[in-house]
């Protein structure tokens, strides 16, 4: 049986090899997974001459052949939450949380009585919904999703986590499936935010990393049309019927559709305060707006 320092040092360099720069560090997150202990944890263990877990090869194998590092482990970090994702639901990404913390500016800026209300539309696992109820505990969440796998994903997470909210007295997640484009009509007029990161990327564009083209589910990524904004226009025009007076819309997009949204927002009449900011890399990435109150 192999140490688990040369393991790790072994499995690294097959993964950059296969072009995973975070090789390294990817070796370490698939022994965390099959050792059932933190990352911090697995370093220790090496320098301790421990043995590398059973199935570490494999798993490792199976990384190298671009098997998202997520599908492999089952869990995907997003801010402070540990989601269950897996073939058939997106793996959330790190520039979805520069919409969570604007989501999270705005909110803090509402009075908690009544309780403001969101929705998640195109929730996928649950990241949005679930970190912004977990973050701002008055919150009123509804989430919604189409796909019948993504929809499993995102109720698992939601129970997985009912009892950390509940505990904080936050009120149980909404969620439902169905076309985000016709849904919530019963909240109609009364949301004070709807937060969404749609699919996105033209129906002719082809995703550059391997994991995303070849694991991530189509209906997670290709917006529709020429340019990939069939469901966001869509969604654009339910996010009017949706939000009360005053109430803000946060859409995640893609680097080079900020000026777009921004031009069907001010085409479409109704909206205020259009703006569009940047990740974290300094990309444009969200565009922001909300419902003029006369
Ligand atoms: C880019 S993923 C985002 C998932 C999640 N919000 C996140 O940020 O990780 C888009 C999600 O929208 C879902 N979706 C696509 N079209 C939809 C529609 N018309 N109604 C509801 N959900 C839809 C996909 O299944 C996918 O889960």
């Amino acid at each position: 049986m192999t140490d688990l320092g040369p393991a790790l040092r072994a499995a690294g360099a097959t993964l950059r090899a296969a072009g995973i720069d975070s090789g390294r560090a990817d070796a370490a997150r698939l022994a965390a997974h099959l050792l059932d202990c933190p990352v911090g944890e697995v370093e220790r263990l090496a320098i301790l001459g421990r043995p590398a877990p059973a199935g570490f090869t494999e798993l490792v194998t199976r990384r190298a052949r671009r098997e998202p590092l997520q599908h492999l482990t089952g869990r995907a970090p997003f801010r402070h939450l540990d989601l269950h994702v897996g073939p058939g639901v997106f793996v959330p990404r790190p520039e979805t949380e520069t919409l969570v913390d604007l989501a999270l500016t705005y909110l803090r800026g509402l009075p908690s009585a009544p309780p403001p209300r969101i929705v998640d539309l195109c929730t996928g696992s649950g990241a949005i919904a679930l970190t912004i109820a977990d973050e701002h505990p008055v919150a009123v969440v509804g989430a919604v999703e189409l796909s019948e796998a993504a929809h499993a994903y995102a109720r698992r997470n939601v129970d997985a986590h009912a009892d950390r909210l509940g505990e904080r007295g936050t009120p149980a997640i909404d969620l439902r499936r169905g076309d985000a484009s016709s849904s919530f009509l019963d909240w109609a007029g009364t949301i004070d935010l709807v937060a969404t990161n749609p699919p996105y990327i033209p129906d002719d564009a082809i995703p550059r990393d391997r994991e995303v083209r070849d694991h991530d589910p189509h209906l997670a990524l290709f917006g529709g049309g020429a340019d990939g904004l069939d469901v966001p226009r869509a969604l654009l025009a339910h996010a009017a019927h949706l939000l009360r007076p005053g109430g803000a819309l946060l859409m995640e997009h893609g680097e080079t559709q900020g000026q777009q949204l921004a031009e069907l927002l001010g085409a479409a009449g109704g909206w205020v305060d259009i703006a569009d900011h940047r990740d974290a890399t300094d990309r444009p990435r969200v565009i922001c707006a909300r419902r003029a109150r006369t």
